[in-house]
């Protein structure tokens, strides 16, 4: 079975791509610079391509992404441009691509990875926490229109995870520390559970919910943030 993972070359796609090639997956990665997602034009040949030469996709996960922060009144029209083009764009692209194909298959699997900030205020991350919202809005929307057709479309909702995504964050020794201890002067609690999660355990929730086992789930959210956002 083939599953195409987006941002596969970045520190959660790799480990979903592990993941699912364990679970007996022939994984396809999909990132730059071969594939942008911002594209329908590149992304349609692309799935095109891989269904042609692969095989039937039988699974997406969206995992592509990018993080521009920054206060929200200072915000350039091109950083916030280029937030949605990616997160929000990028997820409609490759799953509206992907599941035109699946649902004469009537079987296919989807998950876009999201974020805890798609539902909790963040600092600086107004563009990025919206254009995560769109993207899980989105793939609920999907998931009760492919429904009928017996096609699942998940959200996976991480919290930090150390990717270089969020070490690219990091500007000195008490970064990790401060992710999770909190930090009470930007009205950012800590995680509970200890820790800031690895991309295996995002890796994990997303390899349940394309898995059998999650054959009764759809339209979820399944937050991986340690507690981060207090099961809100
Ligand atoms: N790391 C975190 O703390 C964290 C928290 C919540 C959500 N997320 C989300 O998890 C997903 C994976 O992030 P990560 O932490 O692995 O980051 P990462 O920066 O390691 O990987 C992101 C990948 O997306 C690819 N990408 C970016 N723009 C693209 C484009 N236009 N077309 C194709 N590919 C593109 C990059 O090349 C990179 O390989 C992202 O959607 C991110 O928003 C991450």
């Amino acid at each position: 079975m083939i599953a195409l993972v987006t941002g596969a070359a970045g520190g959660i796609g790799a480990a979903v791509s592990r993941r699912l090639t364990d679970d007996g997956f022939t994984v396809v990665g999909m990132d730059l610079p071969d594939v942008d997602v911002t594209s329908s034009e590149q992304v349609e040949a692309f799935v095109d391509r891989v269904e042609a030469v692969r095989g039937p996709v039988a699974a997406l996960v969206n995992a592509a992404g990018i993080l521009r922060t920054g206060r929200a009144v200072e915000l350039s029209d091109g950083d916030w441009a280029a937030t949605l083009a990616v997160n929000s764009s990028g997820v409609f692209h490759v799953s509206r691509a992907v599941a035109r194909r699946m649902i004469p298959r009537r079987a296919g699997a989807i998950v876009t990875v999201a974020s805890n900030a798609s539902r909790t205020a963040r600092q600086n991350m107004a563009a990025y926490a919206a254009s995560k919202a769109a993207a899980t809005a989105f793939t609920k929307c999907l998931g009760l229109e492919l429904a009928e057709h017996g096609i699942r479309c998940n959200v996976v909702a991480p919290g930090s995870t150390e990717t270089p995504m969020l070490t690219g964050l990091w500007d000195g020794s008490d970064a990790l520390r401060t992710s999770v201890e909190g930090a009470p002067g930007a009205y950012r609690v800590g995680i509970p559970l200890g820790r800031v999660a690895q991309p295996s355990d995002v890796a994990d929730a997303v390899a349940f919910l394309l898995s059998e086992r999650a054959a009764h789930i759809t339209m979820q959210d399944l937050t991986v943030d340690g507690g981060a956002s207090l099961g809100v």
